[in-house]
């Protein structure tokens, strides 16, 4: 009984403190204007957009034209990216690669020269060969190159000019060479 007493008076005294003071009202004021505005902000977080479950691409080869269209800005959303020669399937990182994304530039393209000088807008019409990289950035391409292979379905190779598609036949799942581009090609 006492205690609740005490409670009771401790409160009304700091009530009447911040009530006496209009520099506390503001404070106040403030503090609760900034719970609302951080309680809004996460009711206002739209979920994050979902990614579409798409069928798995089959194998096959893209010329630099094929490509363009995987920019995730057809129907199905579908987004593809090439590093090193060969085609990846980067749908689950739309996010990143989609229309709007921070790496949209690199949707439907080669983004190798642009992963190597780090680069988002570096992306040319035709097909890059590469032959001008150093060293030091084509190193930087495999190793690019190995992340997409870890987190991404690999889906073919991205052909040179005039080079014929692989026919990859239903039990060969993998494409037979590397799209490797090496600087004496
Ligand atoms: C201010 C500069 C940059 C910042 C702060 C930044 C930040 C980030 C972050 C936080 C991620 C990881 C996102 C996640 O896994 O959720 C990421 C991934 C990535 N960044 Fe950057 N980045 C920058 C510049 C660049 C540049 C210049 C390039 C390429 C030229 C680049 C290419 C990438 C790529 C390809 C990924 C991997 C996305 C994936 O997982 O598929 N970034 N970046």
């Amino acid at each position: 009984m006492a205690e609740s007493v005490v409670k009771a008076g401790l409160l009304t005294n700091v009530l009447m403190e911040i009530v006496n003071s209009p520099i506390n009202i503001a404070l106040v004021i403030l503090i609760f204007f900034l719970i609302y505005k951080i309680f809004r902000r996460q009711s206002d977080v739209p979920v994050r957009q979902a990614v579409p479950e798409l069928p798995k691409l089959k194998k096959r080869d893209f010329t630099v034209e094929e490509l363009r269209k995987y920019d995730g800005t057809q129907e199905d959303g579908r987004v593809l990216v090439a590093v090193n020669g060969t085609v990846y399937d980067v749908t689950k990182g739309k996010r990143f690669y989609g229309p709007g994304g921070p790496y949209a530039a690199f949707g439907g393209r080669d983004a190798s020269r642009g992963l190597a000088t780090f680069s988002v807008s570096t992306a040319g019409e035709g097909y890059d060969d590469l032959s001008d990289l150093t060293t030091v950035e084509m190193d930087s391409v495999k190793e690019w190159e190995s992340q997409f292979k870890e987190k991404y379905e690999l889906v073919g190779r991205l052909l040179k000019p005039g080079e014929q598609p692989t026919n990859y036949s239903d039990e060969e799942d993998e494409p037979t060479g590397t799209g490797d581009k090496s600087k004496d090609d």
